[in-house]
């Protein structure tokens, strides 16, 4: 039998994965949106900053009739990686500011990354990162990029002390935290066609009108909130919170979202590489 899906940290998972279901809920269930051959018999795909891979996973269950299908995740963390996976399957540490080796260019049919761009800066300018991706796309193949607008129109004020958080950091990094806006620039300026972008609404909490996805979003937001407070506190950020209003920020904001939630907009911005004439 082929080896399943073994996370390497449970919980780790089980976060993302819930998070997972309220960011496809927000582009009304879809993973990808352009159109793509799901028939097709050898599709390669790449997803970078995949973390346990739950992305590639969910895409290879859309298209059962693609047994040879190749699913290829990098991320510069490998400790996220599966313990085991099914063979068609790979995945490879790689820092997306890096450029990828030149054997990689132009393989991908699909190339998707999500929620991870701004993990290119201090390393390189995030446009870099965007043009790395756009080499792996082969000839008629298709990019997708989906980020945070990092905005929270109806927030509450720990949402908003979270979001002043997140652009301290980013504009502190060097990504700036305008970044979403500039995607379908940088796919341009890379030499994708026929870019298309959209800003669709991510509601977290009681903003969400399904118990169960209200949930989700609550308690995956409040749990990414110890790695941002770490990140800030060892970038020695000057955040002009107290190091009380940071330590419980986590569980302020779950109370806050379950009581009052959130709205999280989302953008993303796809585009395709011509085909050689
Ligand atoms: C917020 S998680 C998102 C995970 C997944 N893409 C999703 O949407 O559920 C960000 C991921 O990007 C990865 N990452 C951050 N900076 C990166 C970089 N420079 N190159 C590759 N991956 C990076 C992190 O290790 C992490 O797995």
């Amino acid at each position: 039998m082929a080896p399943s899906f073994e996370p390497a940290n449970a919980a780790l998972s089980k976060r993302l994965l819930d998070q997972h279901d309220v960011v496809i809920d927000a582009f009304g269930g879809k993973l990808l949106l352009f159109p793509f051959d799901q028939s097709a018999s050898d599709l390669k795909v790449l997803e970078s900053g995949c973390a346990d891979g739950h992305w590639l996973q969910h895409l290879s269950t859309l298209t059962p009739s693609l047994p040879s299908a190749t699913y290829v995740g990098t991320d510069i963390n490998d400790s996220f990686f599966p313990k085991s996976h099914p063979q068609n399957f790979t995945f490879t540490k790689h820092n997306v500011a890096d450029r990828w080796p030149s054997s990689e260019h132009a393989k991908y049919d699909i190339v998707h990354q999500r929620l991870s761009l701004p993990g290119a800066a201090p390393h390189a300018p995030l446009r870099t990162a965007v043009k790395n991706l756009f080499d792996l796309v082969k000839p008629g193949g298709w990019i997708q990029l989906v980020e945070a607008e990092q905005l929270g129109p109806n927030s509450g004020p720990v949402f908003e002390q979270f979001l002043d958080l997140v652009k301290l950091v980013f504009d502190t990094t060097g990504a700036g935290w305008k970044y979403a806006q500039e995607m379908k620039g940088w796919l341009e300026e890379a030499g994708a066609v026929d870019v298309q972008e959209v800003s669709v609404d991510m509601a977290f909490g009681a903003a969400h009108t399904d118990a169960v996805l209200a949930e989700k979003g609550a308690t995956c937001t409040a749990g990414a909130i110890a790695g941002l407070v770490m990140h800030a506190k060892m970038m020695g950020l000057k955040t002009g919170l107290s190091d009380e209003e940071l330590d419980s920020m986590a569980d302020r904001l779950l109370v806050e979202l379950r009581e009052k939630g959130a709205n999280y907009p989302l953008r993303a911005a796809w585009g395709r590489k011509k085909e050689k004439a």
